[in-house]
Formats: C-alpha cells, sequence, structure tokens
C-alpha cells in the first residue's frame, strides 16, 4: 500500500463491475477504504469483491439498478450497518446507447433510460447519502460527466444533455451542503481506452477502430486516456487533499476542449 487516504473511511461507489468505476475501487482499496460497491452485473460485481478482498479491503457488493431508489437505499444502509459510517459517494455507472444518435433519432424510452441512468441514479444515491454524511460531519461526493457535458458531441445528443446535467446538479450539491462539510465535484472525462460496455456492445470492429483514429488525431496529447489515469482524480476528490474544492467540473480530456 503506497499511502493510505482511505484508511477509516467508507466508500460507496457505483458501476464498479467494470471499466472507471472499477480502477477507482482497486485504488480506494489500496488506500485503506472500506467499501461498498454497486453494479447490475452480478457476476462480475462478485468477482471484484473476490480480487479486493483478496487484497485485504472490507468490501460488499449491492447488486441493483442504480436509477432505482430500493438501490440507493440498500446501498447507504449497506455502509451504515457494515462499517458505521460513510464519508465518500462516487456516483459512476452510466449509458451511452449507440442507438441514442440526435434528439430527433431518440426514442422516448432511450431518453428516459438515459436520464435515468446517468442522472436519477445522482440524485438518488446523493439524497440517501448526505443525512448520513452530515451525522459523521461530512464527506465528498464525486460525479462521473464527461466533456461531452461541457461541449455537445455529434450524434450523442441525449448522453451530452445527462452529462450537462450531472454538472449542474454537481453544483446544485456544492451551494447546498458545501457549508455542512459536504464537497462535491465531479470529473469530466474525454474518451477513455474502452467506450462503456453498453456502446461498445453494439458497435463494430470497424467502427471501434475508426474512434480510436479520430481521438488520436482530436486530442492533443495524441492518445485516449486510460481509466487508472481518471481514477487518480476521483480520488484526489473524494480525499482531503482538495479540502477547498467544491463545485468544481475537472476536465480530463488531454487537452480536447482546450
Ligand atoms: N469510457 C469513456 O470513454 C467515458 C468517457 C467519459 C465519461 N465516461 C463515463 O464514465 C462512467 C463509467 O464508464 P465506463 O467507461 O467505465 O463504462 P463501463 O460500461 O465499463 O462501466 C459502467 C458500469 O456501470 C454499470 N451500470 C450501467 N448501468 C447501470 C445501472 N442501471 N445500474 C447499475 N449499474 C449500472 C455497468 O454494469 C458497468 O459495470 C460512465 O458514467 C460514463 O458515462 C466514460
Amino acid at each position: 500500500m503506497n499511502s493510505s487516504r482511505f484508511a477509516d473511511r467508507v466508500v460507496l461507489a457505483t458501476g464498479t463491475a467494470s471499466g472507471l468505476g472499477l480502477a477507482a475501487a482497486r485504488q480506494f482499496a489500496n488506500e485503506g477504504a472500506s467499501l461498498v460497491l454497486v453494479d447490475r452485473d452480478e457476476q462480475s460485481l462478485r468477482d471484484v469483491v473476490v480480487e479486493l478482498s483478496g487484497m485485504g479491503a472490507n468490501v460488499v457488493p449491492v447488486v441493483g439498478d442504480v436509477s432505482r431508489a430500493l438501490t440507493a437505499q440498500e446501498a447507504v444502509r449497506t455502509a451504515l450497518s457494515q462499517f458505521g459510517r460513510l464519508d465518500v459517494l462516487f456516483n459512476n455507472a452510466g449509458i451511452d446507447p449507440l442507438e441514442a444518435t440526435t434528439l430527433v433519432e431518440t426514442t422516448e424510452d432511450l431518453w428516459d433510460s438515459i436520464i435515468n441512468v446517468n442522472v436519477k441514479s445522482a440524485y438518488l444515491f446523493a439524497k440517501e447519502a448526505i443525512p448520513a454524511m452530515i451525522a459523521t460531519g461530512g464527506g465528498a461526493i464525486v460525479n462521473t460527466a464527461s466533456s461531452a457535458g461541457m461541449r455537445a458531441s455529434a450524434q450523442e445528443a441525449a448522453y451530452g444533455i445527462s452529462k450537462a446535467a450531472i454538472i449542474a446538479l454537481t453544483r446544485s450539491l456544492a451551494r447546498d451542503f458545501s457549508a455542512q462539510g459536504i464537497r462535491t465535484n465531479a470529473i469530466c472525462p474525454g474518451p477513455l481506452e474502452a467506450i462503456t460496455t453498453d456502446r461498445r456492445a453494439t458497435m463494430s470492429d470497424e467502427q471501434k477502430a475508426a474512434r480510436r483514429e479520430r481521438v488520436s488525431d482530436l486530442v492533443p496529447l495524441g492518445r485516449e486516456g486510460t481509466y487508472e489515469e481518471v481514477a487518480k482524480s476521483v480520488l484526489f476528490l473524494a480525499s482531503s487533499e482538495s479540502s477547498y474544492t467544491s463545485g468544481a467540473a475537472l476536465l480530463i480530456d488531454g487537452g480536447l476542449i482546450a
């Protein structure tokens, strides 16, 4: 263990069965956190729990859909019953369906699921987590937005709108709860090493290769970001190293929209 910024800290993180959530969960575990991990992918989540427990971390899974109030309630209840407190909430689960292109092409069902999974979830989890954090003197919330929430990406309208809403939700929470010791910040990653699982599942190999090529042309740093690089910023915003930062939307995009 290199450092232990999260020793005695309890972290609740969503979307941790793969990608960014998994990379952040590994780093939190490596720095001494106790973890409640939420995902709808039961098998992969169980594999993650075995891996992190093997590192010596205290980890409890909650399997469920983050857009449902019951999942948020169960997750916060689990943090309190298993570990007695909640210090960090990482709202990270998200979807980016390939079929949801322009608003005209986006079906109402797709719109609802993108807004529910990407935005309503953060409202539900914050609503449950904040009273628990206030009870022990405060905490930190980190929300996963996207560079697409700052500058519209073509053919990805509802997703970009959901991520702009997450930035606004972050600022509202910072306004309303910083005085009670809860800092809320967002991360805005640019294109990462893999696109979200749901989007990847419907893309052809040619489409994936074209994306990689487009990214290396567009991003000033000339490549996609890694999940580990972005997770480091999540831990920074969740830790006391960022003690004067609340309401920020941190771009981690290789200079894409500079
Ligand atoms: N990959 C990128 O290029 C990129 C760029 C910017 C922002 N992001 C954002 O980062 C976050 C993580 O993305 P990722 O790349 O790690 O994708 P991912 O698909 O690897 O991980 C998302 C996780 O969330 C889970 N999940 C999805 N819907 C859920 C639901 N309704 N209930 C519970 N769990 C659910 C999935 O099972 C998965 O484990 C997302 O919010 C995404 O929008 C990703």
